[in-house]
């Protein structure tokens, strides 16, 4: 299949114009609604809706659970912008397509980016129901050649080699821990490093003692792209991934993640989760460059 050609600055800045048109907002804060997490855009008072499909140049969402809805609105008394799905690369996007909606955002005036994601717990101490509050990240699915930023690059969003020491935030990570202690929401919370993988395969008992050995403490197929491309034009991040479920690393028996657990648990905790991070969008600064 012939690879598509990429968007260019002014498909972007189309993009823009066309939701700067039709939203009174100017949202700062932009949210990526993860798996069975789409309630988070369902909180936002005077809400303006726009589905994928009605976005000039915007990639639409396949995924069941995934509504496809770019949300701006009132969370915390803050303006956000919220993605209410999003698309993953199982779906058969190149890597860069993951991330148009990112760069619409930082074109668009935003400056922190909050993603969230159903994740497995791959570290055995993590218990289905907890929040990972993301310190690090391992792109399997990048470092194998398939990253969004791999192609010419266009300066104008960032430089050609970009920094990836701190990546997550360490003033909203604090923020979302003490946040959560508030709440009494803290015996939930972990910190640990997220590893994306294809998928949409879940992990083999011998991909999950892999993962396990290289430090990974949850795993997922989504994420990367996205934080990768907000860390390239300059965006501050934060991340958190929902424990949906154990990731299985013994033969021979019946347990296993399945699409329908996943978004099961994530509508149970998902009220917890969307409480916090609406709490927390309330209390950010909200930086100027
Ligand atoms: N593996 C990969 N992605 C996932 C999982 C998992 O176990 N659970 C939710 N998303």
């Amino acid at each position: 299949m012939a690879e598509e050609s990429r968007l260019t600055r002014k498909d972007y800045e189309e993009i823009q114009t066309d939701l700067e048109s039709k939203t009174k907002y100017r949202p700062k804060i932009g949210i990526i609604c993860g798996s069975g997490l789409g309630g988070l855009a369902d909180r936002l008072t005077d809400a303006e809706t726009f589905p994928y499909e009605k976005i000039p140049k915007f990639p639409v969402s396949t995924v069941p659970g995934h509504a496809g809805q770019l949300v701006f609105g009132l969370l915390g008394g803050k303006e956000v912008v919220c993605m209410k799905g999003r698309f993953h690369f199982y779906e058969g996007y190149p890597a860069w397509k993951l991330t148009i909606p990112i760069r619409v955002m930082h074109l668009m005036g935003v400056k922190t980016v909050i993603v969230t994601s159903a994740a497995g717990g791959v570290n055995q101490q993590y218990n289905v129901g907890d929040f990972m509050v993301i310190k690090d990240h391992i792109n399997m699915v990048g470092l194998g050649g398939n990253h969004p930023l791999v192609g010419p690059n266009d300066d104008s969003f960032g430089e050609r080699f970009v920094p990836m020491s701190k990546v997550y935030d360490k003033g909203l990570r604090e923020l979302v821990k003490g946040t959560a202690k508030e709440l009494k929401l803290d015996e939930l919370i972990r910190e640990g490093v997220y590893c994306m993988v294809s998928g949409p395969t879940y992990e083999t008992p011998a991909e999950v003692r892999y993962l396990e050995k290289i430090g990974v403490d949850a795993v997922g197929m989504s994420t990367c792209p996205e934080v990768t491309v907000a860390r390239h034009c300059g965006m501050r991040v934060f991340g958190m991934s929902l424990i949906t479920n154990k990731c299985v690393s013994v033969y021979d028996t019946d347990e296993g993640p399945s699409h329908q657990e996943v978004l099961r648990i994530g509508a149970e905790a998902a009220t917890k989760m969307e409480k916090l991070i609406e709490t927390c969008v309330g209390k950010m600064d909200e930086p100027s460059t």
